[in-house]
């Protein structure tokens, strides 16, 4: 078996248990949609899943994101005057990053820090991108913004902090919270740091439903892997045989929805959380939900959270937008 390439990196336990627990009994509790936070849908098995969907011909975003960065990565870069350190948030598998990586390294040393609350994204990520030449990486099993912050302390007077947040996950923040979120990066950043932000755009609905509830049951699967999770960690008793994944466009909110629904009325305990739970016979719990994009929306969210926008480019095949910000 080959070794694994090295990476330093940064490791505190920031998703802790009695965190998932009480965010599941809020979520279950809710009087009216049930809900559960998508950032559970990502341990080892839904990290693993979605790197599944990602391979799917129905899911066109990633390989997208791919086929954009392997053609715009060298002029993107060329906009952004060096030197800079890189911090990726939810660095993933890596191979998008790659390409921005190995545009940069032509002019310059790269640190490279990215940021992911999973050990096992940021393990894939040091396997996919740990032997590349003028690179180093440090990873931080953090969450975004606490990564961030450590990062930003620790670059150099003179370096410009270049920021990605690749994979359109800003998707998975409802509206207002993305332009929060948006903001909150830019407190961390100085004038003239730099953001790349991938965004999905809208599409025909069709296809949209189709990605996001394969023939082949992949996504099925990833949603559903969510309960099995908190029976694995948190001592519940779901019957995954009682659920169905169910994907809905909400035309209003401009998205994709994914639940869970009971298909009968049922009495679910977790004895981490140490109250039961009931679902009526076709109530769901809302795991996910997926923004897509105007491209001019997206500049006037950058502007509103603080920064300009200084380029967009687009995929033709898979309507995405590579969006590239300065902090103003
Ligand atoms: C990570 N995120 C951008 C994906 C999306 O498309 O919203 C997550 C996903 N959920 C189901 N399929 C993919």
């Amino acid at each position: 078996m080959a070794s694994a390439p090295r990476m330093a990196s940064v490791s505190t336990s920031t998703q802790t248990l009695s965190e998932f627990s009480s965010d599941v009994v809020v979520g279950l509790s809710h009087p009216g949609q049930k809900e559960l936070p998508s950032k559970y849908l990502y341990d080892e098995v839904g990290s693993a899943l979605f790197d599944v969907i990602c391979l799917l011909p129905e899911y066109g975003l990633s390989r997208a994101g791919m086929r954009m960065l392997e053609r715009y990565s060298g002029e993107i870069v060329n906009r952004v005057p060096g030197p800079v350190v890189v911090a990726e948030l939810g660095s993933g598998s890596g191979q998008q990053t790659r390409w921005v990586l190995e545009a940069l390294a032509r002019r310059q040393r790269v640190n490279y820090y990215p940021i992911d609350i999973s050990g096992s994204a940021l393990f894939r990520c040091q396997q996919e991108l740990g032997q590349m030449d003028m690179v180093s990486i440090v990873g931080f099993e953090r969450a975004y913004l606490d990564g961030l912050q450590e990062v930003a302390a620790r670059r150099k007077d003179g370096e410009r902090l270049f920021v990605l947040f690749l994979g359109s996950t800003i998707g998975n923040f409802d509206r207002p919270a993305g332009d929060q979120f948006l903001g909150e990066v830019r407190s961390i950043l100085r004038e003239g740091d730099a953001l790349l932000l991938a965004t999905d755009l809208e599409k025909p609905v069709p296809g949209l439903i189709l990605a996001y509830d394969d023939p082949a049951g992949v996504t099925a699967a990833f949603n559903k892997n969510l309960l099995a999770r908190i029976n694995r960690e948190l001592g519940g008793d779901f019957d995954l045989n009682r659920f169905e994944h169910v994907v809905r466009w909400d035309e209003a909110e401009r998205r994709i929805e994914m639940h869970l629904r009971s298909t009968v009325w049922q009495r679910v305990t977790i004895r981490h959380a140490g109250v039961p739970f009931h679902l009526r016979e076709g109530e769901t719990i809302w795991t996910e939900s997926s923004h897509k994009y105007d491209p001019r929306e997206v500049v006037q969210m950058g502007e509103r959270s603080g920064y300009r926008c200084a380029g967009q480019w687009f995929d033709t095949q898979w309507p995405l937008a590579q969006n590239l910000f300065f902090a103003v």
